[in-house]
């Protein structure tokens, strides 16, 4: 499979996870690129809607799941408006995967700390995802913050785990901004996991295992000073915080130069060396965070 090359994919299948977002599960035309195909948690690819444009999206599935990848959609502007109106059935073009991903292998026997907020749980949910299936990490903690309940991410999913995520060694924890009948009743159902707030509040009354901990984060741009901060005032080191971070893109490969950021000292292609930076990268880049 070539990377750099964009191939068939068919919309097996379209869920609308909310009023904005909607997710596609794909397979390649091609049962040879199918079988090829895999990626690393935090990875994205190119979707190329034919004649239309391109555009750069995580893929939110995990490689554990072979045969099919999925992609979550906020409709935004006139891509991904277009997007939406897909049916299941047809055809767009995919290329990548692209970027680094996140450190699975380097990350194995340890805590995984994933901060969310908002879309942010897209490519969050490809490690969780992965970080379950694989079985090779401790404990699994979820801090997920939302706007409301109509605004949760694969809600299913996220029920499901604060139901049942402590036998398999997964901790989750949700913070809503709106109240609404539903949310008082998931905080009935959950206390202390569900509150009202914002996903800051979330870690309250938690102590890290800084030793044996990495933080992932992914979440809208004001977001990541707050998290930081509650990570570093418990002594996590910046080494072991991992952000994925958005910036308008190309080429997706390094080639274009629209996602650079810093200065002549350090600069860095977000499509290329990113979008994973751990916080000791963004100390050193200007403009990364
Ligand atoms: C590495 C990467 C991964 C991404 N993953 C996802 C994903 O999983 N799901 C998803 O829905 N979107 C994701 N995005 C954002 C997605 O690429 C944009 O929303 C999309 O390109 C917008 O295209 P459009 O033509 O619909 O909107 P446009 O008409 O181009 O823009 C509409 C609005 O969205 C803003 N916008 C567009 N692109 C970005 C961006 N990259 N970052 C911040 N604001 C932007 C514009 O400033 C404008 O306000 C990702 C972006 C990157 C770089
Ligand atoms: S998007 Fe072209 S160089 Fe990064």
């Amino acid at each position: 499979m070539n990377p750099f090359q964009t191939y068939d994919a068919r919309i097996l299948e379209i869920k609308e996870l909310t009023p904005r977002e909607k997710l596609f599960t794909l397979r390649f035309v091609d049962p040879e690129i199918n079988k090829e195909f895999t990626y690393k948690p935090g990875q994205f690819v190119i979707v190329d809607i034919r004649g239309f444009g391109e555009f750069p999206i995580s893929l939110c599935s995990s490689p554990t799941r072979t045969g099919y990848f999925q992609l979550c959609v906020r409709r935004v502007g006139r891509m991904t408006k277009y997007m939406h109106k897909l049916k299941e059935g047809d055809i767009i073009g995919i290329r990548g995967p692209y970027g680094n991903g996140f450190p699975m292998e380097e990350m194995e026997d340890s805590n995984l700390l994933l901060v969310a907020g908002g879309l942010g749980m897209a490519p969050l949910r490809s490690v969780l995802w992965y970080a379950l299936d694989s079985g090779k990490y401790k404990q699994i903690y979820l801090f997920y913050g939302t706007k409301s309940y109509e605004d949760i991410l694969f809600r299913d999913e996220i029920i499901h785990l604060l139901k049942h995520g402590e036998a398999m060694n997964c901790r989750v924890k949700l913070a809503y901004e709106v109240e609404s009948p539903s949310c008082i009743y998931l905080e009935k159902g959950f206390a202390p996991k569900v509150c009202k707030g914002v996903v800051t509040d979330l870690f309250r009354g938690e102590e890290l295992d800084v030793e044996n901990t990495y933080a992932l984060i992914c979440g809208p741009p004001v977001m990541y000073k707050f998290v930081i901060k509650e990570l570093l005032d418990r002594k996590l080191t910046p080494g072991r915080i991992y952000m994925t971070l958005e910036r308008r893109m190309r080429c997706g490969i390094g080639k274009c130069g629209h996602c650079i950021v810093g200065t002549s000292t350090s600069i860095k292609y977000i499509c290329k060396d990113g979008p994973v930076f751990t916080y000791w990268e963004a100390l050193s880049t200007r403009g990364l965070i």
